[in-house]
């Protein structure tokens, strides 16, 4: 019987990737609004959303029409790519979406190296990070100003 819910709630429904335009920017500020403050820094004011929408890459995850999250990340002066969200609507949790997403998007962009920063305790986020071959390379203990640590975390493909 456990097995069977196991199996079962890992079955992912199928997504697609959208980007955002500023037309949207309400829909980021509502999935942004729906995260945990403690273990996760959202986009609090329309002038940064719309800046990051502008300057960042930020897509939508879309399953049947609708935008259950979102991954956004910047690529800097040297190519390297920071990912700064991943945020999964509360219902749409625990079913693989974030992990496969993540997946997807560095198959997509392809860089030599990558960064992010991750709240310690934010497991999911740490699993996600982590199985994708990410290493923590230093602790910060209030990098957004929040009062809450974060890991730095990075991932450098190199040639073999
Ligand atoms: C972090 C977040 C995006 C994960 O989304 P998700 O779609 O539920 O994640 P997935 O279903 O892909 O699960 C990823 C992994 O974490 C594991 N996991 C999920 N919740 C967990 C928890 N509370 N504790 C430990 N592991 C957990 C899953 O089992 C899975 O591991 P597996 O692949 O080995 O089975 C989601 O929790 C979220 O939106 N949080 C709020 C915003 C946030 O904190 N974003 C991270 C920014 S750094």
């Amino acid at each position: 019987m456990k097995l069977f819910f196991r199996l079962a709630s890992k079955h992912m429904p199928n997504f697609t990737l959208q980007k955002a335009t500023i037309a949207n920017w309400e829909t980021i500020e509502q999935i942004e609004k729906t995260s945990n403050r403690k273990l996760y820094a959202p986009r609090i004011d329309k002038a940064e959303i719309l800046h990051d929408i502008t300057n960042n890459f930020i897509y939508f995850i879309v399953v049947e029409n609708k935008k259950i999250g979102f991954i956004s990340y910047i690529v800097e002066a040297d190519g390297n790519i920071e990912f700064n969200g991943l945020v999964i609507l509360p219902e749409f949790q625990g079913q693989g979406i974030a992990k496969a997403t993540f997946e997807q998007v560095l198959e997509m962009t392809n860089a030599k190296h990558y960064s992010l920063f991750v709240h310690p305790e934010n497991e999911a986020a740490l699993k996600i990070y982590t199985d994708a071959g990410f290493t923590i390379q230093s602790r910060l203990e209030n990098h957004f100003g929040d009062g809450e640590p974060r890991l730095f975390m990075t991932l450098a493909h190199t040639l073999a």
